[in-house]
């Protein structure tokens, strides 16, 4: 036993070639998640907001036979401690996501009265793997569910810690949906974490639609709106001065900012920005991508979902986002050019202006503008088409503290061509 034998020169070569070693593998960009990884669970964050088609991209993953989905269960965090503010309650948000990303069900014992019964659980008929055994016998396993037919079937029936774990390790992919993080940072740690393998799908609407749709869904928001303004328990329904639209559209800035203008190493290949507009305009091809970045296979099955989705046929369609077809769809995403008065866009428009810049819409600078149709809002996406280029050498040293304010404060808008 022993090492090969090696002469003077040969030793030295070898140290060479392993000092060379060294310093690329130190070098080396960190493998993207498109190449082969270890075989464990993959875990993908939906972050998103109120009112940003999230509820419709989520059935999109949870529909999937691979896929054990919850939706938003860091709604539990802020209804049981609702004197919290956003900033405060998002690392419980955080680990709560973690735990369940792990199929640790436990935590919610701090969150639901009557655990180990997760019977109370937020939308649990959004879940496809809630709707099958062994958690409910409404939908065979793999099946295609429908919300209103399992809330009816499974609504009454006991879901157990346990059961809801088994079912959650029955799956090769772990998709959460959240809408309670108004930043990217406190969530590096499951970036860095070595127990997940974490992809972050990041979904945005254009804020001047989310407004419109927030003023239809006022009374459904008003908790999360002293949560988002810090009220110390207080609701807040009406919301003249837009300040929690601000406070949302700053925070989804300065996720896509974080995330885009220079991502620390283990953020790369890990991001995903989509546009709900991109989805409503090329669902199949937006899908497509969302399901490769994920690691997912869209099925037979899944694909002539998504048709009858898209053109308004067929059971399961989310009510929220795709009304009855696609091209409703847009038409209803551009319902806020004939719903609100001009000063309340413009108005949008100046507390939003970093979000808009950054995630590719063009602000109106006329009531005329705002009106006419024919004029695209969306700006096209793609390389070259925004201000800013993913550095590939910015590594995570050249970090400022903080994330990046001047986003998220807004920037002057683009001038109207
Ligand atoms: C927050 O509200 C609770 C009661 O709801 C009150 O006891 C407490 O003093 C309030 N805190 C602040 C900082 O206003
Ligand atoms: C699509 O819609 C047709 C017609 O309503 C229906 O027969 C079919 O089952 C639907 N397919 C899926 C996968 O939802
Ligand atoms: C769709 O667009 C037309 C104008 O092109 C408009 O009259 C109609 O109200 C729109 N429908 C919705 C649901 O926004």
């Amino acid at each position: 036993m022993g090492w090969p034998r090696v002469s003077g020169p040969g030793l030295a070569l070898l140290l060479l070639a392993q000092a060379g070693l060294v310093l690329y593998l130190r070098r080396a960009p960190p493998a993207p998640p498109a190449s082969p990884r270890r075989p464990g669970p993959t875990h993908v964050l939906l972050l998103s907001s109120w009112r940003s088609g999230s509820s419709f991209v989520g059935q999109l993953f949870s529909q999937h036979p691979d896929v054990f989905y919850l939706m938003e269960p860091a709604w539990h965090v802020w209804v049981a401690l609702p004197a919290g503010s956003a900033a405060q309650l998002q690392m419980a948000a955080r680990d709560l996501l973690r735990s369940v990303f792990l199929c640790d069900m436990s935590v919610f014992s701090a969150y639901l009265p009557r655990y180990p019964s997760l019977a109370g659980l937020f939308q649990r008929a959004a879940s496809r793997a809630l709707c099958s055994p062994p958690a409910c016998p409404a939908f065979p396993r793999g099946a295609l569910s429908s919300e209103a037919a399992c809330r009816r079937r499974c609504g009454a029936r006991p879901l157990g810690a346990a059961t809801a774990a088994r079912a959650c390790r029955a799956h090769s992919h772990v998709v959460l949906k959240e809408v309670r993080f108004l930043g990217l940072r406190a969530l590096y740690p499951l970036l860095a974490d070595p127990a997940l393998d974490l992809r972050i799908v990041h979904l945005v609407r254009d804020p001047r639609a989310v407004l419109r749709s927030r003023e239809r869904a006022a009374k459904a928001l008003a908790r999360d709106n002293g949560i988002v303004l810090g009220t110390n328990g207080s609701w807040v329904e009406a919301d003249p001065g837009l300040r929690v639209v601000r406070e949302v559209c700053r925070g989804q800035a300065r996720i896509a900012e974080a995330a885009l203008r220079r991502p620390p190493a283990f953020l790369r290949g890990r991001y995903r920005l989509v546009r709900f507009e991109d989805v409503a305009r090329a669902p199949r091809a937006e899908i497509r991508a969302l399901y490769a970045f994920a690691g997912l296979r869209a099925t037979p099955r899944l694909e002539a979902w998504v048709h009858n989705l898209t053109h308004g046929a067929g059971p399961g369609r989310p009510r929220d986002a795709f009304q009855t077809t696609s091209r409703d769809a847009l038409n209803v995403s551009q319902a806020w050019r004939h719903a609100l008065p001009f000063a309340k866009i413009r108005r949008v428009q100046e507390l939003c202006a970093g979000a808009l810049r950054l995630l590719g819409y063009r602000p109106v600078a006329s009531e005329e503008e705002q009106r006419d149709l024919a004029l695209d809002l969306v700006l096209p996406r793609g390389p070259g088409a925004f201000p800013w280029t993913p550095g590939p050498q910015a590594g995570p040293e050249e970090e400022e503290e903080g994330e990046d304010e001047e986003a998220a404060r807004g920037q002057p808008a683009l001038p109207a061509p």
